[in-house]
């Protein structure tokens, strides 16, 4: 059976949709979904709770980033030139369901977004996940998915909807198969998964994926440790551990080789690719005010001073973000 709570592993799917691709790729491949139709997919495979429309359940932190000096040469954009700046940065798990249990199946892969407060007030905004490639390599594809998990119920006769999906998209399914459920939320690896450009002051542009490495090392549950938990541990972890030490992350922009394909979030870049650092994520408190909660908006699709999403997956995300934040209570 399905439920709600178990289907956020099943989330991401993947059929490749023939795509021509014209000059920038962030523009030659018009969606059929709208931002409110994959909003409203979402709810159709989580439920509509007034709340985020996927990875509901999280808590925000606040800290601040500091950039390395090897930014400098890849990208404009100031906050990647000057001197510390104030974060702030959400954790969550997975699925669109506000009581999750942190140790259900469906809070893979848990989610890391933050935004860097600029000086000149055009923040900048990240949201990773956990996992270095998507279940689906394009936005519409996300919605069959997603349609797929909301007509699967407990008692839809085999192949339900879900498994049909899965048998015609391999990636999905390998996808799910390796999913992998962190000890704590300081304690795992986040990707940015779709490709950005970025330009540098003397106009050389690459493309690259954001990785986030933590300083407190990678840990990974077992199954069986996992399901031992309790409901909360990921949250009540990190509201311990950062009582006692900050959460640190240092912050990568992975380079793309010439071949490597920009607009498929599906396929990740060969880990033997080039890094440059970026700069470094210091976590240090919590905020629990709910208003901050309710209000708060990542757009990590933004145009900035030497910085374009890349791959159109990215740009409609951005346009999906706002109407699920209008729908919060
Ligand atoms: C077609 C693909 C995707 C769609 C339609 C989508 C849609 C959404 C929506 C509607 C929300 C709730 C936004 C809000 O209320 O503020 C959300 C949250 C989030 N998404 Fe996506 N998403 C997609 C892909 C991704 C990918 C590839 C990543 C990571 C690489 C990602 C990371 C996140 C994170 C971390 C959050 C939580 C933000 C927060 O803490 O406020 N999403 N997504």
């Amino acid at each position: 059976m399905i439920s709600q709570h178990r289907l956020s592993h099943l989330f991401f799917g993947s059929a490749l949709l023939a795509t021509t691709l014209l000059g920038d790729p962030a523009v030659a491949q018009p969606a059929k979904e709208t931002p409110l139709s994959m909003v409203n997919a979402l709810h159709t495979a989580f439920g509509e709770h007034h709340a985020r429309a996927v990875h509901t359940k999280g808590l925000i932190l606040e800290g601040s980033f500091t950039p390395a000096a090897e930014a400098k040469g890849l990208v404009k954009m100031p906050v990647f030139h000057g001197a510390t700046l104030p974060v702030i940065a959400r954790f969550s798990v997975f699925a669109g369901v506000p009581t999750l249990p942190d140790n259900d199946d469906g809070a893979a892969p848990s989610g890391f977004a933050f935004k860097v407060k600029a000086a000149d007030g055009d923040d900048f905004d990240v949201e990773a996940n956990q996992h270095k490639d998507f279940i689906v390599r394009t936005f519409d594809e996300f919605a069959l998915f997603l349609r797929a998990v909301g007509a699967t119920k407990a008692d839809t006769p085999h192949p339900n909807p879900v498994e049909q999906f899965l048998a015609s998209h391999p990636h999905a399914k390998d996808f799910l198969g390796s999913l992998t459920y962190p000890a704590s939320y300081a304690q795992a690896k986040y990707f940015g998964v779709n490709a950005v450009k970025f330009t540098n002051n003397g106009g050389k542009s690459a493309y690259v994926r954001y990785l986030f490495v933590p300083r407190a090392g990678e840990n990974y549950l077992s199954p069986e440790d996992r399901k031992a938990r309790s409901g909360n541990y990921l949250h009540d972890e990190i509201r311990a551990r950062i009582a006692r030490e900050p959460v640190i992350f240092d912050w990568y922009a992975q380079i793309a080789a010439k071949d490597d394909a920009i607009d498929d979030p599906a396929t990740a870049w060969p880990d033997t690719r080039k890094r440059v650092k970026l700069g470094t994520i210091t976590l240090n408190r919590v905020n629990d005010d709910a208003e901050v909660d309710r209000t708060l908006l990542f757009l990590p699709g933004q145009v900035h001073a030497g910085v374009a999403p890349a791959d159109p997956m990215l740009v409609m995300r951005n346009t999906a973000y706002p109407i699920s934040l209008g729908q919060r209570q």
